[in-house]
Formats: C-alpha cells, structure tokens, sequence
C-alpha cells in the first residue's frame, strides 16, 4: 500500500485538518507525560513552513459522545503550547467561517472530538462536517490507526489525504520490523494472558523465525507442556489453544522459546523473597513472577542470532523490584546490538514501551512505536482503517 506524504502536497494557503493523537497521561491536569505531543512536532512544523494553516483534530480518553469537562483537551493546551513555543487557538465548536479569519500562520486545537456522538459511529455527516472545515487531511495518528472513526478515517475519504511525518515513520518502521524485515526475526511477547493476545500469536508464528513468550502467559504455555505452576497466573482453560500455537509455529517453521528456569515468589509484592529454580521445579505453594537468569542467557543467543526484533510486553512483573531484572537484562542486550548495527529493534505498546524505559534501553532501541492498541492490532496482521483510508 502506497501513501502521499507532506512531501506530495502544495500546501501553501491551505487548510489542513490535523488528526493527531494527544491522548497523554495526565494527573490533577497536568500532562505526566508529553511523548506524544512532542512526536508530533515535526508535522505541526513542517505544515506550517509550508504555508498552511493547521486544524488539529484529537480525541481524549473515552467520553463516548457525550461533553465531558474533565475530557476536554483545554487541559493539554499549555503542554502543546510548551512544545510548539507559540500560542495556539481552542475550539470548541470550529467553523470554516471562524478557521477563515485567523491569520495564515495560526494552529487551532478542536475540542475532543469524541464528545460529538457522529465520531465514534464514523457517522457520514459528522465526517462531511469536519471535511468542511479544511482543504486537505493529513492524519498523523498512527496510535489512533486502529480506530474507524469519524475523524480518522471518515474524513479521509472526503477530503485529499496524506500521512503526516510521525505517520509515515511509524508506517515504515513497522514495515522493515514485520512487513519485509532482514531475517532471522524474533518476537518478543509478554503480558498477563494468552486469551488477550491469541489473534497477535497466531499471526506472529507465521511470519517470525522465533517467538519469545514471557509474563503470565508464558504459565500458561507451561502448563499445556505439563509444567507445575504452582500459584502463577496462568489460563489453565486455556492450554489446548496454547498447544494449538505450538503447532502452527512447528508447521510454519517458527521456534518458540519458553522460560528454562523462572523465578519464584511466595507475595506478589516489592522486594519479597524470592528463588530461583528450573522450570521444572516451581513450589506448589509458590508463583512464578519473572524468568531467570539461564533464560536470559539463551534469548541473548537468539537476540544475537537475528537481525530483527519486535518486542510487545514485559517478560516478567516489571512494575515490582526484583521481578523487573529478566525483562531489564534482555532489554539491555538488544539495546546494545542495536547500537552495535546488529539488531534493528522495534517495540510498542503500552506497557513494553514504560518496561523499556524502566531499563534505560528505550532510547538504543530503532524504533519505539508510540502506539498501545493499533500496535497490537498492526502485530495480529489486521489492517487499521486510519491507514488503509489514506491509500
Ligand atoms: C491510545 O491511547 O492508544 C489511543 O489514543 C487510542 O485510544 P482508544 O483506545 O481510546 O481508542
């Protein structure tokens, strides 16, 4: 699938309705986090270089159609205004009319579109109303990608449409990671449950040479291979669709790697006693919260084997010392064949990307998709209408 870019556009004295994706972390209304609002800096920019007049459209949190205060994206204006170094305008109801008057160099944030109920349903006039307030599209909200609404995908049927700049990054790393990627491959995938990620799962085994599986839903995978857990988290329903992975990846050629040994706990809690014991030999008594350090030593080998890595999930309890050391050792040593011209390394999703942070490696990594649920959607193999729109 092909795309135009800002590079394709003649832009000068024209409107461009913005999709951007400021949906950041915020407490007691300040933004926690302003990664989002910073990564889309260079399309804001480059659009106003150009001459245009940029509209930005975003959605914050879920009110599900209906105006709620503590929603409203008035709250991330300084943060935006912080990172752009100039004022931006707020409406809450914008009109071609009001967008006319304002000088040709002005930004315009639009109050969170999903207070309008026409956003969600992808609603054909709510879609035709934002098209009418611009000349062209330009979505660059890869991580709202996965969402056909009004203002992602709608719109861009209406209007002409490119990707903005963090779009087409995120579009290619995602491409040289899954699409055409420099073999071997490996996956790492971690996380609480199978059940949550069995689409991802499926499609990996296909497409990668190795998957690593961590985290609680590594338990599960044990116990289908008749493993004792003792008291870990694991979907002991489960295990016939684990064991059904282990075929699909045996007939697709892909090796899937499991803990060898794991640690152990007896209280899910900050600096609790804990052991380290071979895989076979989980206490009945005890949960498993993080693998250990032979299973490290092997998916070093594997990382060094290969010339890509896409990694979605911690590999243990990150969020609790020590539990964190598995996820954190492995990380490091695709940071360093990374920085080594080794590795081209590729992450996303939301607890991957705070694992990654957590363990200093983030920023070796090639790519760090910000992205939570399109990138997750993206690794099942689904198409994101956001994106399939604009082609
Ligand atoms: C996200 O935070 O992942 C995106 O902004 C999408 O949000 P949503 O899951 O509420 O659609």
């Amino acid at each position: 699938m092909t795309w135009k870019t800002i590079d394709d556009m003649a832009l000068a004295g024209k409107v461009v309705l913005t999709r951007v994706d400021i949906n950041v972390p915020m407490e007691a209304g300040v933004v926690t986090d302003a990664t989002r609002i910073e990564k889309i800096m260079p399309t804001v920019e480059d659009l106003l270089a150009r001459g245009a007049k940029v509209i930005l459209l975003a959605h914050f949190g879920r009110p599900k159609g209906k105006v709620v205060p503590e929603m409203s994206l008035r709250q991330v204006l300084p943060a935006l205004e912080t990172a752009l170094g100039r004022s931006v305008v707020f409406m809450e109801q914008p009109t071609r009319a009001a967008i006319d008057a304002l000088p040709q160099n002005a930004i315009v944030l639009a109050e969170n579109t999903r207070f309008a109920p026409g956003e969600e349903a992808n609603d054909p006039a709510m879609a035709a109303y934002l098209a009418g307030l611009g000349d062209y599209f330009c979505n660059d909200a890869f991580s709202a990608a996965h969402r056909a609404h009004a203002s992602t995908e709608g719109i861009a049927r209406l209007l002409p449409s490119f990707a903005g700049r963090l779009m087409a990054e995120e579009l290619a790393a995602l491409e040289a990671a899954l699409g055409k990627p420099e073999r071997p491959v490996v996956a790492v995938v971690g996380g609480a449950k199978v059940s949550t990620k069995l689409d991802l799962l499926g499609n990996l085994v296909t497409k990668v040479d190795h998957l690593v599986i961590g985290g609680g839903m590594a338990n599960t995978f044990l116990v289908a291979q008749g493993f004792e857990v003792g008291k870990s988290l694991a979907e002991r329903d489960m295990a016939a669709t684990a064991l059904d992975i282990f075929a699909k990846a045996k007939a697709a050629g892909c090796t899937i790697h499991l803990p060898v040994d794991v640690v152990v706990a007896w209280e899910f809690k900050a600096g609790a006693a804990n052991e380290t014991v071979e895989v076979a030999a989980c206490p009945s008594d005890a949960m498993i919260l993080d693998a250990g350090p032979n299973t490290v030593a092997e998916l070093s080998r594997v990382f060094e084997a290969c010339k890509t890595l896409i990694w979605n999930g911690p590999l243990g309890a990150f969020e609790i010392e020590p539990f964190n050391a598995a996820t954190n050792a492995a990380a490091k040593v695709a940071a360093d064949l990374t920085r080594a011209g080794k590795l081209v390394s590729v992450a996303g999703g939301g607890d991957t990307v705070a694992a990654l942070n957590q363990a200093g490696a983030a920023q070796d990594f090639t790519f760090i998709s910000t992205a939570g649920g399109a990138f997750l959607e993206w690794m099942e193999g689904k198409t994101l209408p956001g994106v399939a729109a604009l082609g």
